[in-house]
């Protein structure tokens, strides 16, 4: 291949690094109004009145909308619509930052200084703040009968039978914090009605959530509601479904004003308002055989979705399939929970509910191996998945399973048995800092899943003009992933054109067919496939021309990089696309590509839950300061299975980054509240690394390639952060000789293990 596969500069990258790129902020339209939001800024309560005089007296505020302003349903809800837009009086507020009232005004000061001047009474109600309280069922958040609203299972094989004859039996407790997105973008919009059309530009993963529920809160058709990407600064699943909270917003200021609104949120307001990774607890217990064969597992998750459910059943749909890991374990029994609490709502991060169990199930590896006095290494390998094997819901895999190989790559990169002599030495001679090794190994399911197959598909468009360049629009979006470099890598190798002369536009919803979310580590193969479809489409016609126009076969047509050879003479791709659109031929398609069919059993969870898997092997090296508590981490090895890297820098881009931030979740990112209110509301005390804390990291690259995948491709937006935390909290389990059973490892955590007698 010419392209794919190898190093490509950023397409964007120019702009970017210029300041040159169109971020929402950036946008400015005359006759502009800034927004703001008044939220109730108390957890549970019931809304009693709402007086606006006062405000609407501030100079400069044109409208201040609350529920009754709004003409269409006042509902949000990805599964169930149980979430309000705009706070009705008489009805119940469900965590801090639900929204009571919405401000335009000619200034942002003017915005302020009305937002404060809103007075709503409010009758508070005792608050639910942890999954047991919620699972006490003695105040209820967001449902009459119970706060456990959600509940999913895997029932495969015979789970008891099997811990009545297994030769050890893991039984262990874990739990998980609050991660939030951390993009370095807030959330933000603009909002454009003219009295026909409601134009949105924003910072999001799904245009089409936007499209949909903006055309639900106002009540217009959907093709009155032009939804438009602007360059995006990280999304991580934390732009996934809030974007259509957001929108709403500044759409319904700019329908009742017909002037441009834009909202830009404060970091605090994000923080505080907006979904981030569930805290989790969960309970295992697993079967193993003498040698070190994982024979059953039964285990149970409860997922704190917050005060709406938002897109928490899916994420738990994930934390189910991902349960019990990367094994071959015949006897699965798993329930998962989502539980209502007076708290922020959470849902889509980068992993989607599996770093939960993920490290759940690696902690229940290792010490499975310390027993049976196994390397941790080797019970991994033993129990990894090969092709022939089936998953734990049963999913038999035909095809594309480097598992070992991640394995196998590790443990030779990281010269290991020499690396564990190195350590062991290094803690004989050193009291107060002690180092450590962990591995995990991991699967992570590309696409929507069994569950969203219906909705899993992507269209993308393909436009070559007369002078030989290229547009390309496809359904997903680029959120600083490295989508359009990736997309327009699979066009040039298709088309035999070279890459600077392909543009990669803003998805567009009135251009472009709904093609769901850009989530799920499925970019690459359902963009990136349609947009190759859509390729090779234009390439048939051209291709079928030149035959005619120089009598030839196919055959004798030869494409390299930006020529076409026909009977020994040269043709630019330019003098190609001229003589094509002279000759009417049509240079535009439009691609596609749909999920294969997925088998699968809700009622018992068991089938082909995904298109395909990545499989990945992580060895952290840490040392922890035994006086503080302080863990810092060296060294990572990574490997990755994603079935064919389309540009390697961005694949090697996406390990480091992912790591670092799923180093961030183990070890720094704590959300601290006070009575269900978040105190850590900004960069100074929500802690993120930074490049000084960056350790050195050695990526590897698996490519088993996926028959549907393009040119063998699966994905690696989400796998890259999922290795990180079980894999470091094994090193740090290590170092220390106590199990760490819960994330984040603060330096209180680390200290009271090492005291614990
Ligand atoms: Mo992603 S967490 O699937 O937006």
């Amino acid at each position: 291949m010419k392209i794919v596969g190898k190093i490509a500069q950023r397409i964007e990258a120019k702009e970017k690094a210029y300041g040159e790129s169109l971020y929402t902020p950036d946008l400015y339209f005359d006759r502009m109004l800034y927004a703001g939001v008044v939220y109730s800024n108390i957890p549970h309560g019931i809304l009693k009145s709402i007086d606006i005089t006062e405000a609407e007296k501030v100079p400069g505020v044109v409208k201040i909308a609350t529920y009754k302003d709004v003409p269409g349903t006042n509902k949000f809800g990805v599964i169930t619509k149980d979430m309000r837009f705009l706070i009705p009086i008489g009805e119940k507020i469900r965590f801090e930052h639900d929204s009571i009232a919405l401000i335009a005004g000619e200034t942002k000061e003017a915005v302020e200084e009305a937002i404060e001047k809103i007075h709503f009474e409010v009758e508070e109600l005792p608050g639910v703040f942890t999954i047991e309280d919620a699972i006490k069922d003695e105040i209820k958040v967001n449902n009459e009968k119970t706060n456990i609203a959600f509940h999913k299972k895997i029932r495969r094989g015979n789970v008891d039978e099997i811990f009545r004859n297994a030769d050890l039996i893991i039984e262990k407790e874990f739990e998980t914090d609050y991660q939030e997105q951390a993009y370095l973008e807030t959330q933000g919009v603009v909002a454009y009605y003219n009295g026909d059309v409601m134009k949105i530009y924003a910072s999001m993963q799904c245009p089409f959530y936007v499209q949909e529920d903006v055309s639900e809160i106002l009540n217009i058709s959907f093709n009155k509601v032009d939804v438009i990407q602007m360059e995006t600064g990280g999304g991580f699943g934390g732009k996934e479904d809030v974007p259509s909270y957001i929108a709403s917003k500044a759409a319904l200021l700019s329908y009742l004003t017909r002037r441009p609104v834009k909202l830009i949120y404060e970091r605090e307001h994000d923080i505080k308002e907006t979904s981030k990774r569930h805290p989790s607890k969960s309970y295992y217990k697993a079967a193993f055989k003498k040698d070190g064969t994982l024979i059953g597992l039964k285990s149970k998750t409860y997922l704190d979705m917050g005060a709406y459910s938002t897109l928490s059943p899916i994420v738990m749909y994930r934390t189910l399939t991902h349960s019990a890991g990367a094994y071959k374990v015949p006897n699965v029994y798993v329930d998962v929970y989502g539980v209502y609490t007076n708290k922020v709502p959470c849902g889509a991060f980068r992993g989607f509910g599996s770093p939960q169990v993920l490290f759940a199930i690696e902690s229940i590896m290792d010490e499975a191996a310390e027993k049976l006095n196994m390397d941790p290494w080797d019970i991994r390998y033993k129990n990894a998945l090969e092709v022939g094997d089936e998953t734990s819901t049963g999913h038999k895999l035909e095809y594309s399973v480097g598992a070992k190989k991640t394995l196998e790559n590790i443990k030779r990169l990281s010269n290991y048995d020499n690396l564990k002599k190195e350590i062991k030495e290094f803690n004989k001679s050193n009291k107060l800092k002690k180092r450590g090794l962990g591995w995990s190994h991991i699967i992570y399911g590309v696409s929507l899943g069994a569950g969203g197959q219906h909705l899993d598909a992507s269209n993308s468009e393909v436009h070559v003009f007369p002078d030989g360049t290229i547009n390309i629009m496809f359904g997903g979006t680029e959120i600083g992933q490295g989508a359009k470099t990736a997309i327009s890598m699979i066009v040039s190798e298709v088309l035999g054109q070279k890459l600077e002369k392909i543009n990669v536009l803003q998805t567009d919803t009135f251009i472009v067919q709904d093609s769901g979310p850009t989530v799920a580590s499925r970019t690459t193969v359902f963009s990136g496939n349609a947009a190759k479809d859509a390729a090779e489409k234009i390439k048939r016609n051209i291709i079928e021309f030149l035959c005619k126009k120089f009598d030839v076969e196919e055959k004798d047509i030869k494409i390299n990089l930006g020529i076409y050879k026909i009977k020994d003479k040269e043709y630019s791709f330019e003098e190609i696309a001229k003589m094509a659109n002279d000759a009417n031929v049509k240079l535009n398609e439009s691609g596609w590509f749909k999920s294969p069919k997925l088998n699968f059993d809700m009622e018992n969870g068991v089938g082909e839950a995904y298109i395909t898997y990545t499989y990945s092997t992580q060895l952290s090296l840490v040392e922890v300061d035994m006086l503080t508590g302080k863990v810092e981490v060296i060294k990572m090895w990574i490997s990755h299975d994603i079935g064919k890297a389309i540009n390697y820098d961005g694949v090697i881009g996406q390990i480091q980054g992912g790591a670092v931030q799923g180093m961030g979740h183990a070890i720094m990112e704590e959300i601290k509240q006070v009575n269900g209110k978040i105190i850590t509301s900004n960069f100074n005390n929500y802690v993120i690394p930074t490049i000084k804390d960056i350790p050195e990291i050695i990526p590897n690259i698996v490519e088993e390639e996926f028959p549907y995948g393009p040119f063998g491709a699966k994905g690696i937006g989400e796998p890259s952060l999922m290795s990180a935390p079980p894999s470091i909290a094994n090193a740090v389990s290590n170092a220390i000789k106590k199990r760490i059973s819960r994330i984040p490892i603060t330096m209180e955590n680390v200290i009271s293990l090492i005291n614990e007698k």
